[in-house]
C-alpha cells in the first residue's frame, strides 16, 4: 500500500493536507461551487488570498457548508495571503480582518505574505508609481503579532526565493511555516527545496499542473513527454501523475479547477505511488519558471529592475 501522505507537518505542529484547491483565477460566479464541489468530494483545503478577487463568494459558501453540516470549520484548511498593498505593518491587521469578514471566519490556518513586493495602499495595476521599497522584516513583525493573536494559526511567505528567505529567517521571531511557490515537473525548485528542508521551512506548490490555458503564462506541463510516459505507464492522467509527484517529492500540491470532474480527478492521488525507477526519470525534465513575475519588475524604477533580482538569481 503506497504511503498516502495525507497530510504534513509544519514547523508548528499544525497538519496541513498535503493537497487543497487553488482559487487563483476561479471566478467569483464559479468560485463557490468549486469549493463546494472540492469539500463534498473530500478536499480540506482551500487556498485563498484577496487579490483573487473572489474570497466573499468563497465566504459564502463555506457558511453554507458548516450551516447544512457538510463539514466543521476545524475540519478545513483555510490560508489566504497579505496582499502587496497592506505590507505597511499599520495595515496588516486590517488586513486580516477584511479577509476574515470575507470568508465569514474567525481565523485562518495559515497566512502568507503574499509577495516581496510593495505597493502603495489601494493602488491598482503594477505601474512602477506603484512600488515601494519592501521592508520584509518590519510587515512580519506584524505578521507574528497576527499569529500571536491565534487569528493566523499558521503565518508564511510565499514567492520568497532562497536569499529572500533566508534573510527572513535571520530576523524572524516566529519562523515562516510555509514558503508557498511555483512548483511542478517543469520548475522543481531544487534550491529552495533543500534550503527549506534544512530550515523546516514547508514548501508548498503553487500551479502544480502549470497552469495551462492561462494566457499569461506560456508553458505545456502536462504535455511533458517524460510526464506522459509515466502517466501512460501507470494509468492515471498527467495531472493526477505531476500532483503525485509534488506529494512524493514532500511539497503539498494546490490545484486549481472549477471543473467538477477534473476537480475528483485531482483529488485521486492517495492510495496508489509513482514507482522508484519511473520517478527518478522526472530529474530528466527541462526546467523552467512560468510565472516570472515581470510586472513587478521595471528596469529604471522600484525595488526589482530585473527578473533575477526578483528571484534572487534562481530563474
Ligand atoms: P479548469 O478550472 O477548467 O479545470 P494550476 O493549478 O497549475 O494553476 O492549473 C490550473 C489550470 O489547469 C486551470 O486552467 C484548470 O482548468 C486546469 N486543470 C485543472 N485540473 C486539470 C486536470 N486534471 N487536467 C487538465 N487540466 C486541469
Amino acid at each position: 500500500m503506497a504511503d498516502d501522505i495525507r497530510f504534513f507537518e509544519l514547523s508548528t505542529g499544525a497538519k496541513m493536507p498535503s493537497l487543497g484547491l487553488g482559487t487563483w483565477l476561479s471566478s467569483p460566479g464559479l468560485v463557490g461551487d468549486a469549493v463546494a464541489a472540492a469539500i463534498k468530494a473530500g478536499y480540506r483545503h482551500i487556498d485563498c488570498a484577496p487579490v483573487y478577487g473572489n474570497e466573499k463568494e468563497i465566504g459564502l459558501v463555506l457558511k453554507k457548508l458548516f450551516e447544512d453540516g457538510v463539514v466543521k470549520r476545524e475540519e478545513l484548511w483555510i490560508t489566504s495571503k497579505l496582499a502587496s498593498t497592506d505590507h505597511a505593518p499599520e495595515h496588516v491587521p486590517d488586513a486580516l480582518d477584511r479577509t476574515l469578514r470575507d470568508l465569514q471566519l474567525d481565523y485562518v490556518d495559515l497566512y502568507l505574505i503574499h509577495w516581496p513586493v510593495r505597493k502603495k495602499k489601494d493602488s491598482v495595476g503594477f505601474g512602477p508609481e506603484n512600488l515601494i521599497q519592501p521592508d520584509i522584516p518590519a510587515t512580519w513583525r506584524a505578521m507574528e503579532t497576527l499569529y500571536d493573536s491565534c487569528k493566523a494559526r499558521a503565518i508564511g511567505v510565499s514567492n520568497f526565493a532562497t536569499k529572500k528567505l533566508s534573510d527572513l529567517l535571520d530576523v524572524a521571531r516566529v519562523p515562516p511555516a510555509v514558503n508557498q511557490v511555483e512548483c511542478h515537473p517543469s520548475w522543481q525548485q531544487a534550491k529552495l527545496r533543500s534550503f527549506c528542508k534544512s530550515k523546516g521551512v514547508h514548501l508548498s506548490g503553487y500551479s502544480p499542473l502549470g497552469s495551462p490555458g492561462t494566457t499569461f503564462i506560456k508553458g505545456d506541463v502536462l504535455k511533458n513527454l517524460i510526464l506522459l510516459s509515466v502517466a501512460e505507464k501507470l494509468g492515471k492522467t498527467p495531472a493526477q501523475v505531476a500532483l503525485r509527484w509534488g506529494l512524493q517529492m514532500g511539497h503539498s500540491v494546490l490545484p486549481k479547477s472549477t471543473n467538477e470532474a477534473r476537480i475528483k480527478e485531482n483529488l485521486d492521488v492517495f492510495g496508489w505511488s509513482i514507482p522508484e525507477d519511473l520517478f527518478a526519470k522526472f530529474s530528466e525534465i527541462e526546467q523552467e519558471r512560468l510565472v516570472k513575475g515581470t510586472f513587478f519588475v521595471h528596469d529604471t524604477f522600484g525595488p526589482y529592475r530585473s527578473v533575477e533580482e526578483l528571484w534572487d538569481g534562481e530563474i
